[in-house]
């Protein structure tokens, strides 16, 4: 199978008037679609449960933009045992034929991008572009690694001994359960479910309870490409109850997790016990928070520093593991960066993100609302100061752009994952406590460095102990294939989605070796 090379699927241009109508069509249509109800899906069934979760739109809560079936610990069981009785059939499955399913799902999500886009912002609040931009990923991911799979079936190099025929084949592992965030709707649940799906594997989604429906716009569009039956099932459902059920059981084989740091870790230490009749070590993949800060010195182009500081903290609301929750300024520069930053985040628009050109729309929904209101409190109580705090519109989960100054690097605004649009300013001496102030918490995601001095930038390479290290650029918006995804520390298990390594997470080597 000839493919050719991998390239990032470009942005929608909404400068075109053309995309611009289309996007409006497909807000119209999909909003006429809100209420409806989405089944469980296991094994190719639909089933339906006394309970349900209702999926609001974050900036207007009253409209609810579906229903999803939510699931018990019975079905959890059902699913995850169907999937590893499925995966004795998938795993037999010709690896072209498992590489088309996704070609064929990148085709489909290319070919329904307003529409995918439109659920998007309906259902999380991202704005045009940043919903693009999940389309656009999970569409490289579809093409990644369906590339990936062909080049890992292909005979691998090894030393042969004289006289022997010695192989070495990646085979998948088995039933495994993918469980994603709600802050990359469909990139993250679908680089979750594809990977390890064209790896042979069979998969049990339980997307997360705030974003269920455009995970079953995705299942809807697996179906149409042709995925047989019990190879990914649907099953909404209660983190608590369904995910432990899920992580606990002993036919699961993996757990693909991308969340916070506390789940990841519940699941961790869930995983790491064998239960009755378990025949493995589950593999844990797990992705997690972020505590990510841009360091700028007095070298740095500033104006560029400080639109690389607001795109980055607030873009999507500061809901990306991405998002710089620090800037660590020298004290040379720090009074004007920081004048700046207020200046140019004061003209960011905050509202619906169904309007072109809305900038932030709402955070997730009223506890995350709840929880960053009370780190902003939490920040001046601790000493901070509220350098600038917007508005915040309407009924929606609104909470305006806000930067807290002259923070303690050991203050929990300076520690904690606040996930929203809450900046803080620290002032540092000079680069070499920058570094270390950037250094101090313990994740290690994203970082980035605004400066012209080479060798500060090569220091940072060395001693910045992140995944995802940026330098005089935004440290938002990883490429697949270009910038592969994961951090250090309490950020993760150290895999890098959207990269050479990913696929071989959920593979296993076999060695064979045959006397000639
Ligand atoms: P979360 O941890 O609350 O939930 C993530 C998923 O875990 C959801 O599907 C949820 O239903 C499920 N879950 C909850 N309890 C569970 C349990 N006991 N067992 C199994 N599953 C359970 O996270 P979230 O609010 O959805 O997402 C935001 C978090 O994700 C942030 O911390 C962010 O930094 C992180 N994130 C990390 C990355 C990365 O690549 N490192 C990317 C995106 C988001
Ligand atoms: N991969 C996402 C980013 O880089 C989280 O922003």
């Amino acid at each position: 199978m000839d493919l050719p090379p991998f390239r990032n699927e470009p942005p929608t241009d909404f400068n075109d008037p053309a995309n611009v109508a289309a996007m409006e069509q497909a807000l119209a249509d999909v909003r006429a679609q809100f209420g409806r109800a989405y089944p469980i899906i296991i094994d190719g069934e639909r089933i339906t449960t006394g309970a349900t979760i209702a999926s609001v739109n974050p900036a207007r809560p009253s409209e609810v933009v579906g229903y999803a079936a939510s699931a018990d610990v019975t079905l959890a069981q059902r699913a995850i045992e169907t999937a590893h009785r499925r995966f004795a059939e998938w795993r037999r499955v010709p690896v072209e034929q498992r590489v088309e399913l996704l070609l064929k799902a990148a085709a489909a999500m290319r070919a329904r991008r307003f529409e995918l886009n439109a659920w998007i912002i309906y259902e999380v609040s991202k704005s045009w572009a940043e919903a693009d931009a999940d389309v656009a990923e999970a569409i490289d991911f579809c093409e990644f690694y369906a590339r990936e799979m062909l080049r890992l079936s292909e005979p691998q190099p090894l030393y042969p001994i004289p006289g022997e025929d010695d192989r070495l084949t990646y085979i998948p592992l088995g039933a495994g359960v993918a469980i994603p965030p709600w802050n990359f709707p469909l990139a993250i649940m679908v680089g979750l479910v594809t990977a390890p799906v064209v790896a042979g594997n069979t998969i049990v989604l339980k997307p997360a309870s705030t974003s269920p429906i455009i995970a079953a716009k995705f299942m809807e569009i697996m179906e149409e490409c042709g995925v047989p039956p019990g190879v990914v099932n649907y099953l909404p459902g209660p983190g608590s109850s369904v995910g432990d059920t899920l992580v606990d059981h002993p036919l699961t084989r993996f757990i693909g997790f991308t969340g916070s740091k506390d789940v990841g870790i519940r699941i961790f230490e869930r995983a790491a016990k064998v239960h009755p009749g378990q025949k493995w070590l589950k593999r844990t993949i797990l992705e997690m928070g972020g505590k990510d800060t841009i360091i700028v010195d007095e070298t740095a182009d500033l104006e560029a520093a400080a639109s690389g500081v607001v795109t980055s903290a607030f873009g999507f609301q500061g809901q990306k593991c991405s998002a710089c929750s620090r800037v660590v300024a020298v004290e040379p520069v720090y009074d004007e960066l920081l004048d700046r930053v207020i200046e140019l985040t004061g003209g960011l628009t905050v509202g619906d993100p169904a309007q072109r050109g809305t900038f932030m729309g709402a955070v997730i929904d009223e506890r995350s609302r709840e929880k960053i209101r009370w780190y902003i409190e939490e920040g001046v109580r601790e000493g901070g100061r509220l350098a600038f705090s917007g508005d915040a519109p309407g009924d929606g989960f609104f909470v305006p752009p806000t930067i807290i100054a002259d923070v303690d690097p050991n203050a929990r605004i300076s520690q904690e994952e606040i996930f929203g649009p809450v900046l803080a300013f620290i002032k540092a001496r000079d680069f070499d406590e920058a570094l270390a102030i950037a250094n101090n918490t313990e994740y290690g995601l994203t970082g980035g460095v605004y400066s012209r001095s080479r060798e500060r930038l090569e220091r940072a390479r060395d001693e910045f102990h992140v995944g995802n290290l940026y330098f005089n650029r935004k440290i938002t918006g990883a490429m697949v294939g270009a910038h592969p995804f994961g951090g250090f520390n309490m950020s993760g298990t150290d895999s890098k989605a959207g990269g050479r390594d990913y696929l071989l997470l959920f593979l296993q080597a076999k060695t064979v070796a045959e006397k000639l």
